[in-house]
């Protein structure tokens, strides 16, 4: 149910960069996260039923050492809502944490009430506020995970 991608999956870019759009999740395009799968810091969780041929989830990170950054993280609406988002989370946590990992950070919007239920439940706390930081309008929360 839940993968690891890695350089393999690029094939996987335009499913990743669908399911952000469809979410409205950071809108990166097939090629961005094409470029991302490329970096040797990036690893993305991927949510995938056994029986289906393609992701409909994913969460992204930038790992440097003992820290790492959430930078994306999306479910497909129609799967919404079923518990696979923090199932996806925490399967990446466990992941990263086995490997070392000790502080995380993301950035959320302070109108994203789920997405901030999901991190505060997993221990994310609020340490920051970047004004205006979502289309020059919208206040972001820096969170901060640590281990
Ligand atoms: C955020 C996202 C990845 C979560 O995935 P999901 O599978 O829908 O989430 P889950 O079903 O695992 O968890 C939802 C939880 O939030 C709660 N929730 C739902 N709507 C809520 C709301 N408006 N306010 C507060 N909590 C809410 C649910 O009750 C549930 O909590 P529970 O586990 O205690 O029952 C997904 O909704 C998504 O793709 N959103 C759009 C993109 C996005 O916002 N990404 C995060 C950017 S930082």
């Amino acid at each position: 149910m839940f993968l690891l991608a890695g350089q393999k999956d690029k094939i996987y870019a335009q499913t990743l960069a669908n399911i952000a759009k469809e979410a409205g999740a950071a809108l990166w395009t097939a090629k961005q996260f094409e470029e991302e799968l490329n970096l040797t810091c990036a690893q993305i969780f991927l949510c995938q039923g056994k029986e289906e041929k393609e992701p409909f989830g994913f969460v992204c990170f930038r790992v440097y050492q003992e820290e790492a950054e959430l930078t994306n993280f999306a479910i497909l609406p129609q799967k919404q809502n079923k518990h696979f988002g923090t199932k996806l989370l925490a399967f990446a946590l466990k992941n990263l944490l086995e490997r070392g990992v000790k502080k995380i950070t993301l950035e959320v919007s302070t109108q994203n009430l789920k997405a901030k239920k999901i991190y505060q439940d997993f221990g994310f706390k609020k340490v920051a506020i970047r004004k205006k930081f979502y289309e020059g309008e919208i206040d972001a929360e820096l969170m901060l995970f640590t281990a």
